[in-house]
């Protein structure tokens, strides 16, 4: 295995549940806590342009409505993302990839970008997030680690940007996982934590692949996992678990 540059401790969505998911408030607390690696959700606005958003639709997690794929940057770049969360966060915007990575490089943090297309637009969503990456890590930077539940948008990232590292994202184990992630020049797999049994993580060493989990949110879990000799934690647990300490 290659050596491994990211951080342990990875806040999901930012701050897991404490700020408003997939902002740059949520990437604030985190960094406040302790954490120099943020796991987050990106996906295409209409015209293109790479921004953080979980849901496919805006009613969730902002004032907006509908597809947030179908709408443009100009329109999404207006919308409130924090006041759903509560009075705090009220006008905080949602994030596109430009300013998280302006935020990640300038404090010297990591990412994990969760490749999260709009249904139907996977692979030119992993096209564009890989060229838009490519545009904004410095040649030298330590790059963001790509992860995705659909292959195809991890194909689309492999096509753009083949040096940037990809992880094939798991719920459920197949028999075909492995070849999945072979087929991709993967690095690592990152599985729902209830899946990552010792025997498994040691499989996935043995292939050659780093091992993640998400969403470790409770002490003996997150003991245990690594004990097994996991390689990456994602949690929502970021006022609990103290990354410094490791
Ligand atoms: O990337 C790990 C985790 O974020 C996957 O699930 O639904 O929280 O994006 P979800
Ligand atoms: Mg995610």
């Amino acid at each position: 295995m290659n050596p491994w540059p990211y951080p342990r401790w990875i806040a999901h969505r930012g701050a897991g549940k404490l700020a408003p998911e997939n902002t740059l408030a949520a990437f604030r607390l985190g960094a406040s806590l302790g954490y120099r690696a943020f796991e987050c959700d990106v996906k295409l606005s209409a015209d293109g342009v790479a921004f953080l958003l979980h849901d496919a639709t805006l009613e969730r997690t902002t004032t907006g409505q509908g597809l947030a794929g179908e709408q443009l940057w100009s329109d999404l770049s207006r919308l409130d993302a924090g006041s759903w969360h509560g009075p705090t966060y009220a006008g905080e915007p949602i994030a596109s990839l430009d300013a998280v990575a302006r935020f990640v490089l300038g404090n010297g943090y990591h990412l994990n970008l969760e490749l999260k297309p709009t249904p139907g637009t996977d692979h030119a969503t992993g096209v564009a997030v890989g060229q838009a990456c490519l545009r904004l890590w410095p040649a030298g930077a330590v790059p963001p680690l790509f992860s995705s539940f659909q292959p195809e948008a991890l194909q689309g990232a492999l096509a753009s940007a083949p040096a940037i590292p990809r992880a094939l994202l798991r719920d459920e184990l197949s028999a075909s996982c492995f070849d999945t992630a072979r087929g991709l020049g993967c690095v690592a797999m990152v599985l729902n934590h209830r899946l990552a049994s010792r025997a498994l993580i040691e499989q996935i060493h043995a292939a050659g692949l780093r091992a993640l989990v998400f969403t470790v949110n409770d002490e003996p879990t997150a003991q245990r996992l690594q004990a097994d000799g996991i390689d990456g934690l994602i949690t929502d647990a970021v006022d609990r678990f103290t990354p410094m300490l490791g």
